[in-house]
């Protein structure tokens, strides 16, 4: 390093914001910490996955039934430089191919977030490329045009995840606004309370996804909350619900409870995703988070699309989940739109999804 001070270095590569081209072959390398995926992936020109790492940590959480924010940090730690350096390897390129290094800054766990950050711009700095700063939630959105690069917009995206449930009208790739949203419990956090309370382990959506294969979606008629009311969600009294029916109800079968339970979740987040098409003019409708793993999810949202006559964007299952690619990604469109993050920005554990400014 030279005699320059941190500061000088900082306000350096701030007068580097304008000169940043941002174009189909500029690669981002994309980091991601904020729960208990450990991931770094390289995309170019915002769409073109050349290779993504995913390290999870669901077996060290998983005996504590979710996730240990102490133990995600001490993980992130030990994991983020071998797998940066795996998903460098993937991809066949020498790391000064590397254009900019794009890190979640949240929404997360804040020791989680930094270990992320840190590593980010320390790689920005030393690599002499921009950093940019990139809110998880944002990523999210990004899930199917990795996949399917010839979107038509406007498309209504659901973001389904273990924190948060939204609706989001995105006019174009880096433009959107908010909908609606979850006024209590995310539809992936529901999945996870029930599924502990069921004892099915941790994270509860694919256990419930697993057994529901074998119950009647039909056994039981869970309430479907606010369904006539505009586009936010509620989700908590679903939840109590099933906690009620068991009660009354001890024998009866786990199979049957979950498939009826996932049938509500599920109804609701398509009956709303379907009017906000509606209402905002999209061509299509495109999942994003956690959740839309979730089989019946994807299922009913493409038939409902069919029959709207739209587009329903299923993003393979690993897009859904945390990635570092869908980091990279909208890391190239904020780099485009914005140009690079100052290196004082710190990490924002409550992030929210604003409309860029
Ligand atoms: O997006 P994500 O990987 O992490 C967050 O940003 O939250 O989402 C994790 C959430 C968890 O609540 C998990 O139970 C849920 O997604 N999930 C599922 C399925 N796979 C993961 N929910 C329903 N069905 C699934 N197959
Ligand atoms: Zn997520």
């Amino acid at each position: 390093m030279t005699e320059r001070s941190q500061p000088e270095l900082i306000d350096r590569r701030r007068t580097e914001v304008d000169e940043v081209a941002v174009g189909p072959d500029t690669l981002v390398l994309g980091i991601e910490t904020s729960c208990d995926e450990t991931a770094a992936s390289l995309v170019m020109g915002g769409s073109d996955i050349v290779s993504s790492v995913v390290s999870s940590q669901i077996d060290l959480h998983a005996s504590f039934g979710g996730v240990v924010p102490e133990i995600a940090s001490r993980a992130h730690l030990d994991l983020l430089n071998p797998v940066i350096a795996r998903a460098i390897v993937e991809a066949g390129v020498d790391d000064r191919r590397i254009d900019a290094v794009a890190c979640t800054i949240g929404p997360g766990l804040i020791g989680a977030l930094l270990v992320g950050v840190s590593a980010a711009k320390a790689l920005a700095l030393a690599w002499d490329v921009p950093f940019v700063g990139v809110n998880h939630l944002e990523a999210h959105l990004y899930a199917a045009l990795l996949d399917d690069p010839t979107i038509e917009f406007p498309i209504v995206v659901l973001l389904v995840s273990g924190g948060h449930t939204m609706l989001v009208e995105m006019q174009e790739p880096g433009v959107y606004r908010l909908l609606g949203q979850t006024i209590d419990d995310a539809a992936g956090e529901a999945f996870d309370k029930v599924a502990r309370y069921l004892g099915l382990g941790y994270p509860g959506g694919p256990a419930i996804e697993r057994i529901a294969l074998e119950g009647d979606p039909a056994a039981i008629r869970f309430p479907r909350a606010m369904r006539g009311e505009g586009l936010d969600f509620s989700f908590s009294g679903l939840k109590t619900s099933v906690i009620n029916y068991v009660r009354k109800h001890p024998d009866v079968e786990t199979a049957d409870l979950s498939a009826s339970f996932q049938e509500a979740v599920v109804d609701v987040l398509v009956e709303k995703a379907r009017r906000a098409a509606v209402e905002v003019g999209a061509k299509g409708i495109a999942l994003g988070g956690g959740v839309a793993a979730n089989g019946r999810l994807r299922e009913a949202m493409l038939g409902a699309c069919a029959e709207d006559g739209i587009h329903g964007y299923v993003p393979s299952r690993d897009m859904c989940t945390d990635n570092a690619a869908m980091i990279a990604a909208a890391g190239w469109h904020r780099l485009r739109l914005d140009g690079p993050t100052p290196l004082d920005e710190g990490a924002h554990p409550n992030l929210k999804l604003a409309p860029p400014t």
